[in-house]
């Protein structure tokens, strides 16, 4: 589940595990960077508002890591148990804050997420689409905010921009929603696209 903050995809996650556990599956929710200690030791590092002074690459590399971490101790054991996986967040958020938001490039973003991946890849990705301005507004309540979400407006508009392109390149895996309809909108448009790629 992909998407700026503010998008909705804690919700839509919530609403897709019930559906999913109703049909029979156990059900892994992970979200990035975090879901293991060593993973949210190192969001603890990334999104510390102290360390301005971070480079684009370190940025990149600490993601990387906590997702090879997450990977290894947590997915693919419950891949291998037959479970089934929701991401919030994973390779394409590095592709867009990173590849395109930092300006690193999506390629050299795929390349360093080939060694924290190995085989596993995402089998569809939900792209909750959404205006950086509206994301922002949705999170103004919230009083501190991290080194990512001090970025400023053109940095989270880049994000989306970057989140639209790739959907429209790669149509085959990432499914976009407009994430500014009715939550129960969504989630049904969500179950038919679970229903046709999964289950038909
Ligand atoms: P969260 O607020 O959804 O927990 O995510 C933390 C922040 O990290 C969010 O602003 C998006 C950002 N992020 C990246 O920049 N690259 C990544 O690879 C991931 C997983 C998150």
């Amino acid at each position: 589940m992909e998407g700026p903050d503010g998008s909705g995809k804690t919700t839509q996650i919530e609403l897709l595990k019930k559906y999913l556990e109703d049909k029979g599956y156990d059900i892994v929710i992970t979200r990035e960077p975090g879901g293991t200690a060593i993973s949210e030791a190192i969001r603890a590092i990334i999104l510390n508002k102290d360390y301005q002074e971070m480079s684009h690459m370190t940025e990149l590399l600490l993601y990387a890591s906590a997702r090879s971490q997450l990977v290894n101790q947590v997915i693919k054991p419950a891949l291998a148990e037959g479970k089934a996986v929701i991401c919030d967040r994973f390779v394409e958020s590095s592709a867009v804050y990173q590849g395109i938001g930092r300006g690193l490039g999506v390629s050299t973003v795929y390349e360093v997420n080939n060694y924290a991946l190995g085989e596993v890849k995402p089998k569809l990705t939900i792209f909750m689409d959404l205006d950086a301005e509206e994301g922002i507004k949705r999170k103004e309540n919230q009083t501190e905010l991290d080194r990512m979400e001090m970025e400023d407006l053109s940095f989270h508009k880049r994000v989306v921009e970057g989140y639209r392109q790739l959907a429209q390149l790669y149509p085959e895996r990432i499914f976009q929603v407009d994430a500014t309809l009715p939550i129960e909108q969504i989630h049904s448009m969500i179950v038919e696209e679970v229903e046709k790629r999964f289950f038909s």
